[in-house]
Order: structure tokens, then C-alpha cells, then sequence
């Protein structure tokens, strides 16, 4: 995470606003935003910390995932950066996009080049840095997001008892208007017009009730594909945009809020970073223990929806 820390009261005194107003509607107490570190360098440094943990040295690793919907770039990939940056010379490297669901998408992803046989192992990175892509002037998108990275190492091994078990995904493009942020286009030298760029936009009731159908809708599927009980579950590690739209999927999966770890108050909604985070953290505190089952749960922009079964 960005060590800098920006509270709702910091932004209220640049924009009007409150954190009554922040807190009470999201969650959200604070946000960490860079300075100036860029997206790859926020990579880098959780892929340092999940290379630490799995033991394993960068050179070993074979593919590098980078899910990230704010690029530094459009080329060099932020994949290739972070490969710079953590030596890991002997790893394909590439971004995907799927938003906030990209962590999803991407450990997917990987985990499908693992079953085929492709690849022995992978980092898988979500990183996003929101706060150059939002817009400080609008005060009903700003106070959603935050800066951050998060990362894990997966490795093959026949195991039944342990690992990813099953992801699903799914997309609806024509839904994707609800939430956009335009890359830079209509740059044309036959019309002469220079590149328009724009900041991120949301429909934030639209995307609220999306997020509190799919979500509940793609876990219950997972577990129906699984044949898994919803209580065998330990905890359902959802994507951090709204602590009421977790509380919503809660209520709708018929579980307790208990069982759906949640640390929005203190990033806000760092989009492909956040699965990993709090993943992270929970590990750190030593809340997860071997043979607990896991459910992932993203949605976001595209509009874009995934969720994961996994034995830790
Ligand atoms: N501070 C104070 N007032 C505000 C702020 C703010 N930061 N932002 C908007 N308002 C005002 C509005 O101007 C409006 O005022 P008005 O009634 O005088 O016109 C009023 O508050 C209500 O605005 P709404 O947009 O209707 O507020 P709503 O209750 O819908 O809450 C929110 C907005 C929190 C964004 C909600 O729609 C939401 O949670 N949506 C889900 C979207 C989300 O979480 N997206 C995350 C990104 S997407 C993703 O991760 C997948």
C-alpha cells in the first residue's frame, strides 16, 4: 500500500463533503494514494512480498499476471515492468483487464495454464493506481477509491486436498456504460483532432444494483458447480467497493456478515488490488488455517463478474 493515508475528513476540506456522508453510504474511513509511485512500482513491491512468502526466487517463476485497468502504459505491458523490476528474466509476461474483477479473471487465468500443463507456477498481481484515473472535481465517484497492490504465487502440485478448486466468470458488455474511463482516442492526423482522454464515470445506482444480483447470483452457481455447502465456506473474500453491497450479498446468500471479512474502511475500493489485499492481510493476522474453504467473489466494470472455490 501507498504509505500515504487521505481520510474523509482531508477530503472534506478540499471538496464538499463529510465523513458522515462517506462512511454511512460505503464504509470508507480512509483511502492510501501515491505520491508517486506508478502502478508497476506498487506491483513490484507486492510481488517482492509474495515471492518472500512462497519462498520461491523470482528467476523460477514462469508467467507473471498483471491484472490492472490503469497501465502506466498501453505498451510496455505492467507485466514486463514488474518482470524488470523483480528479475524475473525467465517469466511470460502480460496484463489482463477486467476492472475491479480482474484479480479474478486473472488467478483464473493462471490457474487454467497450470491445469494444461503450460506452466508450473505463476504470480498473479492485482494493482491499481484509481487516483490518477478519477476525478478530484466529482465528488460522487473521488471519495470511492483508493491506491494499492496485492499479489500471490501459485505452483502445481497434485493435491486434492488443497489449492484452487474451480473460477468462474462472466461478462455483459452491454451493460459496460454504467462504468467507463476512456482511454485516449479520435487522435486522427487526416482531421487533425488531438486525443480526448476522460476520467472514470459511474452510474453508481446501476452499478449498486448489478453488483448486489451477480454476486450472489455467480457464488451460488460456484457452489451448485462444486457441489459445496454454502456453510462449509470459512469466509467469502468479496471485492471491497461498498460494505453495502457486501452486507446486501450477504443477506441474499442467507449468511451471516461475520463470515464476509471486509477492510474498505481503511482503502476504499482499490479495484483489482483489493481480493489480494485483504487476502493478504487475513494471512498476516493469521485468520486463515490450512483446509479452510474460500470463496473469491469480483465484479466491476465491463461489466465484468467472477468468483473462486479454493482450499487454503
Ligand atoms: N459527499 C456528499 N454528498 C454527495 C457526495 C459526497 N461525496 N457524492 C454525492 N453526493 C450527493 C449527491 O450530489 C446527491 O445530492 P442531491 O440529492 O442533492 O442531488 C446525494 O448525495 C445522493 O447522491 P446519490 O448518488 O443518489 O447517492 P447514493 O445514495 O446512490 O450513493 C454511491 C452513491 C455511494 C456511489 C452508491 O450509489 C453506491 O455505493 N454505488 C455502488 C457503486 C460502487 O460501489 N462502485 C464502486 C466502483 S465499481 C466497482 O468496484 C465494481
Amino acid at each position: 500500500m501507498p504509505e500515504k493515508r487521505v481520510t474523509n475528513d482531508d477530503l472534506a476540506k478540499i471538496m464538499d463533503t463529510s465523513d458522515e456522508w462517506i462512511r454511512s453510504r460505503t464504509g470508507i474511513g480512509e483511502r492510501r494514494i501515491t505520491e508517486e509511485k506508478t502502478t508497476a512500482n506498487l506491483a513490484a513491491g507486492a510481488a517482492r512480498k509474495a515471492l518472500d512468502d512462497s519462498g520461491m526466487e523470482a528467476c523460477e517463476i514462469e508467467l507473471i499476471l498483471v491484472a490492472t485497468s490503469t497501465p502506466e502504459y498501453y505498451f510496455p505491458n505492467t507485466a514486463c515492468e514488474v518482470q524488470a523490476a523483480i528479475g524475473a528474466e525467465n517469466a511470460a509476461a502480460f496484463d489482463l483487464s477486467a476492472a475491479c474483477s480482474g484479480f479474478i479473471f486473472a488467478l483464473n487465468t493462471a490457474h487454467a495454464f497450470l491445469q494444461s500443463g503450460m506452466y508450473r507456477n505463476a504470480l498473479v498481481i492485482g494493482a491499481d493506481v484509481m487516483s490518477k484515473v478519477v476525478d478530484w472535481k466529482d465528488r460522487s465517484t473521488c471519495v470511492l477509491f483508493g491506491d494499492g497492490a496485492g499479489a500471490v504465487v501459485i505452483r502445481s502440485e497434485d493435491s486434492e486436498k488443497e489449492g484452487i478448486r474451480q473460477g468462474i466468470m462472466g461478462s455483459e458488455g452491454k451493460g459496460g456504460e454504467v462504468l467507463t474511463c476512456r482511454a485516449r482516442s479520435n487522435a486522427n492526423f487526416l482531421t487533425g483532432k488531438e486525443p480526448d482522454t476522460d476520467y472514470l464515470y459511474m452510474n453508481g445506482q446501476e452499478v449498486f444494483k448489478f453488483a448486489v444480483k451477480k454476486v450472489p447470483e455467480c457464488i451460488t452457481r460456484l457452489l451448485e458447480e462444486t457441489k459445496t455447502e454454502k456453510e462449509e465456506i470459512t469466509y467469502f473474500l468479496l471485492h471491497q467497493a461498498n460494505y453495502r453491497i457486501i452486507e446486501a450479498a450477504a443477506k441474499r446468500l442467507k449468511l451471516p456478515i461475520e463470515k464476509f471479512p471486509m477492510n474498505i474502511e481503511h482503502y476504499g475500493n482499490t479495484s483489482g488490488a483489493s481480493i489480494p489485499i485483504l487476502l493478504d492481510e487475513m494471512n498476516r493476522r493469521g485468520e486463515l488455517k490450512r483446509g479452510d474453504k474460500l470463496v473469491l467473489a469480483g465484479f466491476g466494470a465491463g461489466l465484468t463478474w467472477g468468483a473462486m472455490l479454493l482450499t487454503w
